[in-house]
């Protein structure tokens, strides 16, 4: 039974910075995912919070925000079966220290933080995210 997904992924600004974009997009698209919509963005501190509030109460909250809103990032919808869970696998752990062989984190992630790519977890938390990015 086919079971397509849309999830949400981001290209973070230590991937964009090192102009990874085109590298990462060719790994999903040759893991079968189709890129619906895409597009380059920089996003205010503000944004960042309520995109990321979630994690409001953890430690890392503020350096996190501070973070994806320092410089250019890329979001797109992704499609694919099953492609919420697909995508986290392709993205590996989120320390990349721990992420997989063949998993983007291993490959561009630089720290805990700057791991290059964020993924949505839930078939929830990916629409809430794409229409955070893309809702009309
Ligand atoms: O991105 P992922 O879903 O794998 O991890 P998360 O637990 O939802 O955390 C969101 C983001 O917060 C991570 O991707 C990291 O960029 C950052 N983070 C961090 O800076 N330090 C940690 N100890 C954990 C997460
Ligand atoms: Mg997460």
């Amino acid at each position: 039974m086919s079971n397509v997904e849309q999830t949400l992924s981001i290209i973070k600004p230590d991937a964009v910075e090192r102009n990874l974009q085109e590298n990462i997009k060719k790994i999903f698209v040759e893991n079968g995912f189709n890129i619906k919509i895409e597009k380059k963005i920089k996003i205010s501190k503000n944004e960042a919070e309520e995109f990321y509030k979630v994690h409001q109460s953890k430690p890392f909250y503020n350096e996190l925000c501070s973070y994806l809103s320092s410089g250019p990032i890329v979001v797109m919808i992704l499609e694919k079966d099953n492609a919420i869970l697909e995508n986290r696998k392709l993205m590996g752990a989120t320390d990349p220290l721990k992420a997989d062989e063949g998993t983007i984190r291993k490959k561009y992630g630089i720290s805990i933080d700057k791991n290059s790519v964020h993924g949505s977890d839930s078939v929830d938390n990916a629409k809430i995210e794409i229409d955070f990015f893309f809702k009309s």
